[in-house]
């Protein structure tokens, strides 16, 4: 958090420059990133490359978010989203690019994304629940915005917290109505 490039629209790709090697490349640098950091997701601008590029991944075996499903590697490139229910549903979210710090984000429940895959074909999906944050999350970053944007600040609640103070006071517990991810 601080570098410029967080904060700039990434430039959009044409399909001549999805299937080129460099951007090829990114992808697979990209990928090795996100597992080397243990994120479920990751943007291009956060490696500093100010580009419409972001990809997710978890699986449905994982320890810290038991119960969300999996989403094998979907590339998301030049997303368009759109929001299908207003209805908002709250996650403490961290991110790679603010280390330390949780803060809990009310985001729409229901989105569609329509975009180009690594291979420049076009896509469509429907995310609820989990998924849907972790995508408004991830096509956040290709606008310059990062979750400390999205927090609403309200009287006797707390909507930011170091990593140690949320784990001893704030990490959600079976039944709460909030959830929690990494990217
Ligand atoms: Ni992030």
């Amino acid at each position: 958090m601080g570098h410029p490039v967080l904060r700039k629209i990434g430039k959009t790709l044409t399909e001549k420059e999805i299937k080129s090697e460099e951007i090829q490349r990114l992808i697979v640098d990209m990928h090795e990133t996100m597992i080397e950091y243990e994120g479920i997701g990751l943007a291009a601008p956060q490696i500093h490359e100010s580009l419409q590029l972001a990809i997710i991944e978890f699986g449905e075996d994982s320890d810290r978010y038991p119960g969300m499903g999996a989403q094998g590697l979907t590339v998301f490139i030049n997303p368009k989203i759109t929001i299908l229910d207003t209805q908002e549903q709250g996650f403490w979210e961290g991110c790679l690019s603010v280390p330390e710090l949780r803060g809990l984000v009310y985001r729409p429940r229901k989105v569609q994304v329509e975009f180009l895959d690594e291979k420049a074909k076009p896509q469509k999906i429907v995310a609820e629940g989990f998924l849907a944050t972790v995508i408004q999350h991830e096509l956040d970053h290709l606008q310059g915005t990062l979750f400390i944007d999205r927090l609403k600040n309200e009287p006797g609640k707390t909507p930011l917290a170091f990593t140690e103070e949320y784990a001893r006071y704030w990490a959600p517990e079976e039944g709460d109505d909030v959830g929690e991810l990494d990217d």
